[in-house]
């Protein structure tokens, strides 16, 4: 059971925190934010809380989790969109490093690069959106529909596979039953050191979605934790990309 927390805005007191638009005290927010998921999830204790994103105060909110974690609430903690150059700092400044690193990978944005970095630091690679959410055609992929159809398997599986060939952690979502058991009906077969090569030569390495470098889209989340302030419900918000 994993969680995602929010580096979150929070209207508290301090004044040493004033940010944009009033107070916001991450640390506090953060450690709000995970009582809740505990009350939501009606349990006391949560396998793995990632940090949502690398903005605002992620230091503080990362204080929270480091709490939690050695209260033993929470079991495991890590962080997503996180590049690798923030990943590298963000561990490096850290009491407690993080341990997973979510972020978009698929097999047109493959996360090469990335992966080396957070195998050096010892961090697991978690891929969201492991099928790109079908982007780019990717569940018609020709190059993925001849190796599935060599397993006699569906490309969904073969990304899967290779996925997990690569030591990359998945969370394929899927609201059809009978897809997500064929999502996980992915361990009785190996793809071949030349099918997954034929994989790797499909990598665009550009995100499919948007990045977490570009300007535009650090305003954009900006605009939303502002406007939670004033809705607190995250669950009617509009993707923007
Ligand atoms: N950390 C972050 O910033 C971040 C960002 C995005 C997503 N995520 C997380 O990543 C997880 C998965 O990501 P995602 O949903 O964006 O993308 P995804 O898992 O790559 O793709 C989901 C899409 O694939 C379809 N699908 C699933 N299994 C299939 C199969 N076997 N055959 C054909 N189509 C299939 C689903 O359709 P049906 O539902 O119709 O089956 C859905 O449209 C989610 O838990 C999400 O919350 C995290």
């Amino acid at each position: 059971m994993g969680e995602r927390c929010w580096n979150p805005s929070y209207k508290g007191e301090n004044p040493a925190h004033v940010g944009r638009g009033g107070c916001w005290i991450f640390y506090e927010a953060c450690k709000k934010s995970v009582e809740e998921s505990l009350k939501k999830l009606k349990t006391d204790y949560i396998d793995l809380m990632l940090l949502h994103q690398p903005f605002g105060d992620a230091y503080g909110a990362w204080r929270a989790l480091e709490e939690f974690y050695e209260k033993g609430i929470l079991k495991a903690i890590g962080i997503s969109n996180f590049y690798a150059d923030r990943m590298v700092e963000f561990a490096s400044f850290n009491r407690i490093k993080p341990m997973v690193n979510q972020v978009e990978c698929h097999p047109l944005n493959q996360q090469i690069e990335a992966k080396k970095w957070n195998d050096k630091y010892g961090i697991q690679l978690e891929a969201w959106a492991p099928f790109g959410e079908g982007r780019g055609g990717l569940f018609e992929n020709p190059v993925l529909k001849e190796i599935a159809a060599a397993h006699g398997k569906t490309t969904a599986q073969v990304m899967l596979r290779w996925h997990l060939q690569r030591g990359i952690v998945v969370i394929p979502k899927s609201t059809h039953k009978e897809r997500m058991a064929e999502n996980l009906n992915v361990f009785d077969f190996t793809l071949t050191a030349e099918e997954m090569a034929k994989i790797t030569a499909l990598d665009t390495a550009t995100s499919s979605f948007f990045s977490h470098q570009d300007p535009a889209m650090v305003e954009w989340f900006v605009k939303m934790v502002e406007e939670r302030k004033e809705q607190q419900d995250s669950s009617n918000e509009k993707k923007a990309w």
